[in-house]
C-alpha cells in the first residue's frame, strides 16, 4: 500500500498520460518507451481490429515521422478511475492539433482509454483503447 494522497495520485496519472501524448506528438520515441511497459497492448484503428501486444508496431510510426510542423495533444473531459492502488484507469477525448500540407491548421479528435499499473513504484502504461468517432 502506498501513502500518496489519491488525488495526488490522480493528478500524477494525468500528468503522465499528458507525457505519453507529448511523446506521441514530438516522435520521442525514448519518452514513450519509458512510460510504457514492454508487453502494452492495444487497440486502435491503425491496427485495423486486432489486438496490438509489444512495443514494435508502434515504434513504426514514431521511425516514419520526419516532419517537424506543430502537433499538439489535449486531453478534455479526463475521467481517472483508480481500480487499486497500482492500477488505475484513464478515459478522455484527445484533441489533436496538427498542420496540414497547406500550412492550414486542423483540429481531429478520439476517444481513449488507457490503463495503468504501477511496478515497484514506478506507474507504466499497460494497455489502451482509441476509436475515433468524429
Ligand atoms: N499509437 C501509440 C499510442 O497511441 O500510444
Amino acid at each position: 500500500m502506498t501513502n500518496e494522497p489519491i488525488d495526488e495520485t490522480l493528478s500524477d496519472l494525468l500528468e503522465l498520460n499528458q507525457q505519453l501524448l507529448d511523446s506521441i506528438a514530438t516522435a520521442d520515441w525514448e519518452t514513450y518507451e519509458r512510460l510504457c511497459d514492454p508487453t502494452l497492448s492495444a487497440f486502435e484503428p491503425e491496427a485495423r481490429g486486432q489486438l496490438v501486444e509489444g512495443m514494435e508496431f508502434h515504434r513504426f510510426y514514431f521511425d516514419l515521422d520526419g516532419d517537424d510542423k506543430p502537433k499538439q495533444s489535449t486531453i478534455a473531459s479526463p475521467h481517472v478511475r483508480l481500480l487499486a492502488d497500482n492500477v488505475a484507469i484513464v478515459s478522455f477525448v484527445r484533441l489533436v492539433q496538427s498542420v496540414d500540407a497547406e500550412g492550414n491548421p486542423q483540429s481531429s479528435r478520439c476517444d481513449e482509454t488507457r490503463v495503468w499499473e504501477r511496478q515497484d513504484g514506478v506507474w507504466q502504461h499497460v494497455h489502451f483503447h482509441r476509436s475515433v468517432n468524429a
